[in-house]
């Protein structure tokens, strides 16, 4: 498949190399367009009026929540569209009920979004006992079966870390879950938008993942869920269009997901994600992560051989993906991305990457530089990194 052709659905890479996609990828015109078609053609509010934009505009919106859910192989009322996958992670475990002693594991590898929801139960009697990565960011399984106990009830693990790329053993994680009878979330940030993902392969309860890492618009998210938990989560927000009856006595809340959808949603948002869903499906996710796989190796090939340049996590790219931090010996990392701006247009993501824990971890009191791949980065985008990080190293 020639990708090279894909990059005039992206204007803005005629002025810089973007390798920032973990933290937001880029948006292609056609989901531009989709979201300027609602708000040109039938931008009204949707599940609510009768009137016939009303009409159009809520028809288009289920076909995309339709859409969403199909790409991770879910049935439509599996999902709920949310904000992010913050949004998503803090629903479960703000909705869940949780009783003095429960006990949640979750990893030193997570984003803030996967691990703050989690040390905020401590104050309602919930243990938090996390499971640390290797150096070379893998798992390991005999460790998190250790780690379970009789009071344990969820798991809550990243599937592609967002600092070292390491696809987690997921499936494996999964069925160890389902022995100890325990629940699961996955945190999909980082694999929904690089990797095919199939709920029904991953043996989770929960699963979340942001469309703006996916080519769709900011503040689109998404939470699947195992049907049986549509009754038993509470709804984190409470309003209208999720409700079958209210009185002044009390309120009845309507069955299925949309009890979870409470406020206007995001309309326009999601009519981009569904573009961007049929864009992805398009392509193929196979051939996305076939891609990938081999912008990572050249990056990784070329970073290995620049003196003074330290990578995080594995280089073997069977078991990683494009997402690829480093350090410059002597250097700050803010300072690198800087300087990667200035002295070759590098869009470049630096710091701490929302993993506090796990640069702690790590040891890496600044943080490091993360250069991040998706399917529009071309290998002269790769190239020209590599010698702007070379000139930077000199
Ligand atoms: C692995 C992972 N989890 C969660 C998040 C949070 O995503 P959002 O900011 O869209 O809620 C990110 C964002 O970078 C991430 O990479």
């Amino acid at each position: 498949m020639d990708f090279s052709s894909f990059r005039k659905d992206f204007p803005l890479l005629r002025n810089v190399v973007y390798l920032d996609s973990a933290a937001l990828s880029l948006a292609p015109t056609p989901v531009l367009e989709a979201t300027m078609e609602y708000y040109r053609e039938y931008n009204a509010n949707v599940k609510r009026g009768v009137h016939r934009l009303s009409q159009i505009a809520s028809q288009k919106y289920k076909n995309a929540h339709r859409k969403i859910a199909r790409f991770i192989n879910a049935e439509e009322d599996e999902i709920t569209l949310t904000k992010n996958t913050t949004e998503s992670i803090n629903m479960v475990a703000a909705g869940l009920s949780w009783k003095d002693g429960d006990r949640v594991i979750s990893t030193l590898s997570e984003h803030h979004s996967n691990f703050l929801p989690w040390k905020r139960l401590e104050r309602f009697g919930v243990a938090v006992d996390l499971l640390a990565p290797r150096q070379d960011g893998a798992f390991d399984l005999a460790q998190l079966e250790a780690l379970i106990g009789t009071r344990t009830r969820l798991l809550a693990m990243t599937h592609i870390s967002s600092v070292l790329g390491t696809v987690s053993p997921i499936e494996e994680a999964g069925r160890i879950c389902a022995e100890k009878n325990i629940l699961f979330l996955v945190d999909g940030a980082q694999s929904v938008p690089r990797v095919p993902v199939d709920v029904r392969k991953l043996g989770c309860d929960f699963l979340c993942f942001s469309g703006h890492k996916m080519l769709g618009p900011t503040g689109t998210g998404v939470l699947w869920m195992r049907k049986k938990f549509l009754s038993v989560l509470q709804p984190l927000l409470f309003g209208g269009g999720m409700i079958r009856d209210v009185a002044v006595e009390g309120f009845e809340l309507i069955e299925g997901y949309e009890r979870f959808e409470g406020g206007t949603p995001n309309i326009a948002g999601f009519l981009g994600l569904g573009r961007a869903v049929d864009y992805l499906t398009e392509i193929g996710m196979d051939a996305v992560q076939a891609r990938e796989t081999v912008l990572t190796e050249r990056m990784l090939d070329g970073l290995t051989g620049i003196d003074g340049v330290e990578i995080y996590g594995t280089t073997d790219v069977r078991r990683r993906i494009g997402v690829v931090s480093f350090n410059i010996s002597g250097k700050n990392p803010h300072d690198v991305a800087l300087m990667l701006d200035q002295a070759g247009d590098v869009m470049v993501r630096s710091g701490h990457h929302c993993c506090m824990p796990l640069m702690k971890h790590l040891g890496l009191v600044d943080g490091a530089v993360r250069a991040s791949l998706a399917l529009y980065t071309s290998e002269e985008d790769v190239d020209r990194f590599l010698k702007t990080v070379e000139g930077v190293a000199k």
